[in-house]
Formats: structure tokens, C-alpha cells, sequence
């Protein structure tokens, strides 16, 4: 074997279970494995896992916090007025391929291996979705990218999107992107989605579309993109990312809504980080939380994952691409802190983003495949997703490619120091 972790924890299991890895896959797993390996890592009862999964990441606009300015009003309309200013003082990009791969580096560190990024193709010379493609081979060895084709601007509101999309696509874009909620008609809005499927049988490509990122109830592109899925033949193969309008509408029609979107095999990716900040921001009290229907989602039996979105750019100041972070935001702001809530929660930054992203055949830990998982310094789930703990180490087809090493506190009694242990092993 060139690989064995011993002492293992897996996510649905209490017993501890070693890992043999041989040609980056997955060669044996179970209690005590006789065989011995060229590297052998002690998990030492710490949960070892899948790795995480960002389905939705903006690493066009990544790190840009600050430059040329902070948002000051925190809103979404100023953040696309400091986008503006961004791109007058970077026309070229220049800095995107340091900041994009450090933002890259820093989700690689804590466990995430596979990425799904909107690059916004707005632009004539297509110059960071060109950086973002040599991004992506250059990366391969540490991360898994999927490139969405995103016209920020709309399809139909920006002339020039169509042929920009197309030629994206044929540059090696993996997806096509939209953002109907944003065209400046209603009508134009369900055209561009027309566009968006035309674009995904022409290049056979996924579809993934900014949808309804939205307050107003009225907005009801969910629908449009859902029951074309079902006309076009295009069943599972299409993600609605954000959905935040969902939070607005009536009961009867989300109950609607949910029945199409079951039959449409549709996946949601809901975006708690930006989504809690952005949105709402014209209600006075009460206030709502911004966030689409997870809850009511999951237990329609409808496939939800999360993204992280933004990490430092001019909508969300924070974040540092920690997925369990965002389930950690996520099960607050979705009521979602029942025992077995949180369980479920942890599947949507793990194997429901894997059928997000369509690698649900090779994803997990199990035999035969992609030996890509991360120990934890977290004895269990609900550790994990209270404590965002150190990724002791990631590891991609076998190969170590992260380690962290765990902070320590101390406490001082007297002469004499104990060391706080925070797991609980719950
Ligand atoms: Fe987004």
C-alpha cells in the first residue's frame, strides 16, 4: 500500500477503521488492516471524511476586499458600484491569478477539494475567464475546478453576452451561468433562460444559474428554468444557485414550486454567508434572514448544497473558504439545529454537493474509489461543525496535499499549565 491511515472515525460510523490506499484510490478498509504502507498516518480516533465541497465561488472577484475601497453601506448596490471601481483600477486582471490561487490554496487547506466557479464572461476580452482556465489546469494537482460561464450583466441586458457565452464555452468553459432575475423585463428574463438551455445542448454542458437572488416574491424564475429541465430532457443536470426569493413567497406556491423542482431533479445551492448580509436590506423589522427554504427543501427530497460564494470581495468583507463554517452559519439561520438537522447539514457541504457537481460515482470513501478524504481534529460530526477545527490533513488521490497543525490553549493554574481540550465527541 503507499498509504494507510489507522484509528479512522468515518462520518456514519462509531467504530474506528483503518484506510489502505494503493494507485490513489481507495485498496481496503476495515478494522486493524494487517498491511503495511510506505506512509502511515495515526487518525487517532478523529473523524476522517469525504472532503468538502464549494458548488458556488466567485474567485473572479476573491480577495479584492478593500481595493480600490471598502463598502461602506455593506448593501449589494454599493458592492456592484466597488466592482465597477475594481475593474477601472485592474482593467487587465493583473492581480487576479495571485488572488484567485490564494483563495484556491486557502479552501484546499481546510479540506476542500472540488470547486464550482462563476467567472464573469461581461467582458469582450474574456481576459479572467481566460486566467481562470490556465487557473484550472495549473491547480489540478491540488483541486477539482468547474468554470461557469456567468453573465453578470444579463444575457439579454448585455448585447454582447450571447457571443461571449458561446465563445467561453468553446474556449473550455464547463457550464452555462444566467441570471434571469437581473434582465430588465420579466419577458427578457425567461428569454435569456431559452438561451441558457439553447447554449447547454449545443456545447452539451451542465447548467448552473444564479436564480431569483432576490426579496421580491414576484420574482418566479425557479419555475422557468425548473419545467424546461423537464421538457428539454434536462433532469438532474441543472442547479438554481442562490433562490433567496423563495423565502418570500406564499406557502402554496413554494409547496408548488417544491413538487416542480423534485420532478425536475433541480439542485439548489443556498448561499448563507452572502445571502444573510445582502439581502433583506429594505425591510425595516421583522426582517428576514435572506436565506432560501432549506429546511423545507431537504425534507421535500430535493438536493441542497451550499456554497461559500464570496471570500473578501466587495459583497462580503469576511470569510476565509471554510465550508464548515458555512454549515455552521447555515444551521443557525435555517432553524436547523435539531440533532439529526445538523447531521443532514453537514451532507450539504459534502455528498449533496457531489451530485451538484455529477461526480456522486466517484466521491467517498469507499472502495475503488478517488482516495480523497480529510482528517479532522474533531472526533465527530457535531464536533466538526461546532468547533470548524483543523484540517489535519487533506488528501487528494492519495496524496497528502495540506496539514494543518491544531492551535493549543493553555490554562495557568498557579505554576502549574493544563491544556484546554475543546472536543466533547458528542
Ligand atoms: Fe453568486
Amino acid at each position: 500500500m503507499d498509504l494507510i491511515v489507522r484509528n479512522a472515525r468515518l462520518v456514519d460510523g462509531d467504530d474506528r477503521v483503518d484506510l489502505a490506499v494503493r494507485a490513489g484510490t481507495f485498496a481496503d478498509i476495515g478494522a486493524g488492516l494487517k498491511a503495511q504502507a510506505q506512509t502511515e498516518i495515526d487518525a487517532g480516533g478523529n473523524l476522517v471524511c469525504p472532503p468538502f465541497i464549494d458548488p458556488h465561488l466567485h474567485l473572479d472577484a476573491a480577495l479584492t476586499a478593500g481595493i480600490p475601497r471598502y463598502n461602506i453601506s455593506g448593501s449589494h448596490p454599493e458592492g456592484i458600484q466597488v466592482w465597477g471601481e475594481y475593474k477601472k483600477a485592474y482593467p487587465q486582471f493583473e492581480d487576479f491569478k495571485d488572488r484567485a490561487r490564494r483563495a484556491v490554496e486557502w479552501e484546499v487547506a481546510q479540506g476542500t477539494l472540488y470547486i464550482r466557479t462563476h467567472i464573469d464572461i461581461c467582458d469582450p476580452s474574456l481576459t479572467a475567464l481566460k486566467y481562470m482556465l490556465e487557473l484550472q489546469e495549473e491547480l489540478s494537482e491540488i483541486a477539482d475546478i468547474q468554470i461557469v460561464a456567468f453573465p453578470q450583466d444579463g444575457i439579454l441586458s448585455y448585447s454582447k453576452a450571447p457571443d461571449l457565452m458561446r465563445e467561453a464555452l468553446t474556449l473550455g468553459a464547463d457550464l452555462v451561468g444566467g441570471i434571469p432575475h437581473c434582465e430588465w423585463t420579466r419577458e427578457d428574463g425567461v428569454a435569456s433562460i431559452g438561451i441558457v438551455y439553447a447554449l447547454a445542448e449545443e456545447f452539451d454542458r451542465m447548467i448552473d444559474v444564479h436564480c431569483d437572488e432576490t426579496d421580491d416574491a414576484h420574482s418566479r424564475f425557479l419555475e422557468v428554468l425548473a419545467s424546461e429541465a423537464i421538457k428539454r430532457g434536462f433532469e438532474h443536470r441543472v442547479s438554481a444557485s442562490h433562490t433567496t426569493a423563495m423565502h418570500s413567497y406564499n406557502n402554496a406556491y413554494a409547496f408548488k414550486l417544491q413538487g416542480l423542482l423534485s420532478r425536475a431533479g433541480v439542485n439548489i445551492i443556498a448561499n448563507p454567508f452572502d445571502n444573510t448580509v445582502l439581502q433583506a436590506r429594505f425591510d425595516t423589522y421583522p426582517k428576514r434572514r435572506g436565506i432560501t427554504r432549506v429546511k423545507e427543501l431537504l425534507a421535500a427530497g430535493i438536493n441542497v448544497s451550499l456554497g461559500h460564494d464570496s471570500i473578501m470581495d466587495p459583497w462580503y468583507p469576511l470569510g476565509k473558504g471554510d465550508m464548515l463554517a458555512a454549515a455552521q452559519l447555515a444551521i443557525h439561520v435555517c432553524h436547523m439545529s435539531g440533532f439529526k438537522e445538523m447531521q443532514q447539514m453537514f451532507d450539504t457541504i459534502t455528498i449533496n454537493s457531489a451530485k451538484t457537481l455529477g461526480i456522486a460515482d466517484s466521491y467517498g470513501i469507499a472502495l475503488g474509489r478517488r482516495a480523497d478524504f480529510v482528517i479532522l481534529d474533531a472526533g465527530s460530526v457535531l464536533d466538526a461543525l461546532r468547533l470548524c477545527p483543523a484540517r489535519l490533513s487533506v488528501v487528494k488521490a492519495g496524496r497528502v496535499v495540506a496539514e494543518t497543525q491544531p492551535s493549543q490553549s493553555r490554562i495557568q493554574y498557579g505554576t502549574e499549565q493544563k491544556v484546554v481540550n475543546f472536543q466533547t465527541n458528542s
